[in-house]
């Protein structure tokens, strides 16, 4: 079962500047809702109740947002915009959040690395909050909870991008297992490539579901694309065993 969904959430966000100079992407919003709100009801509609977020400095915005603001409540209660708040209350009551900082900015796998105090030793998702995923049916992480318990192996989530746009993402090459389209048994991973080197045009999107010993395996992950310790690298470990 998964029970936990890490929010690696420590990054400066340079790609939105100026937007976040001083407002955490995590915290940007579409409508009402920031981006991480979307991230934690994708989770809980999984069955997932415990939120680990690893944060870092500047960050303080996403702790205060999944907490109750006394002055704010006390203001609006009984105000027709009261209700306003109802959904992220509810969350609230519905979840537990837990953090830990990342101290220095190593990449995608060092900030999952640096999640292990939070998961401990037991499969957990993973949701890239400026990845905003919505669904007609299903939620994604529910699909890939499917996934997991099908063939008990980590997961990533993929979509086709056009192929001169692959070296913004992690891009995947596989064999398809149930005799449909959807679900491959991943071959090989590359970060971000140049498109003229990059296998397919299936990119990861941050939405993973990954077994334990990825923390071992990340631990034991040169840095590799842009310096950083990537998750990447390190799920390419379990893919050449079979097990993405
Ligand atoms: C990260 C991952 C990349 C993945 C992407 C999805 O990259 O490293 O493999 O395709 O998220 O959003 P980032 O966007 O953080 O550079």
């Amino acid at each position: 079962m998964i029970k936990k969904c890490l929010f690696p959430a420590a990054g400066y966000g340079t790609r939105f500047l100026p937007a976040t100079k001083a407002t955490p992407k995590e915290m940007l919003p579409v409508l009402t809702k920031p981006l991480i709100q979307y991230g934690v009801e994708e989770a809980l509609e999984a069955g997932i109740t415990t939120m680990a977020i690893v944060t870092g400095r500047g960050k303080r915005a996403i702790e205060d947002h999944f907490d109750i603001s006394y002055e704010l409540e006390h203001q609006i209660k009984g105000t027709a915009k009261e209700p306003l708040l109802a959904e992220i209350r509810s969350l609230i009551s519905q979840c537990t959040f837990s953090y830990t900082r990342q101290v220095e900015m190593k990449g995608l796998g060092h900030a999952i690395l640096t999640g292990e105090t939070l998961i401990g030793n037991e499969p957990f998702a993973v949701v890239l909050a400026d990845d905003l995923c919505t669904s007609h049916s299903d939620g994604i992480l529910s699909q890939m909870i499917e996934v997991y318990d099908k063939y008990q192996c980590s997961v990533v989530a993929i979509e086709e991008v056009p192929k001169e746009e692959t070296d913004k993402y992690g891009v995947i090459a596989g064999n398809p297992v149930d005799g449909t389209d959807h679900t491959y048994r991943v071959t090989d991973m590359v970060e971000k490539p140049d498109p003229k080197e990059a296998p397919t045009n299936m990119a990861i999107i941050g939405r993973y579901i990954l077994t334990p010993d990825i923390f071992n395996i990340i631990r034991n992950t040169k840095p590799g694309k842009g310096g950083e310790i990537q998750i990447t690298d390190a799920l390419l470990e379990q893919a050449k065993a079979g097990r993405v």
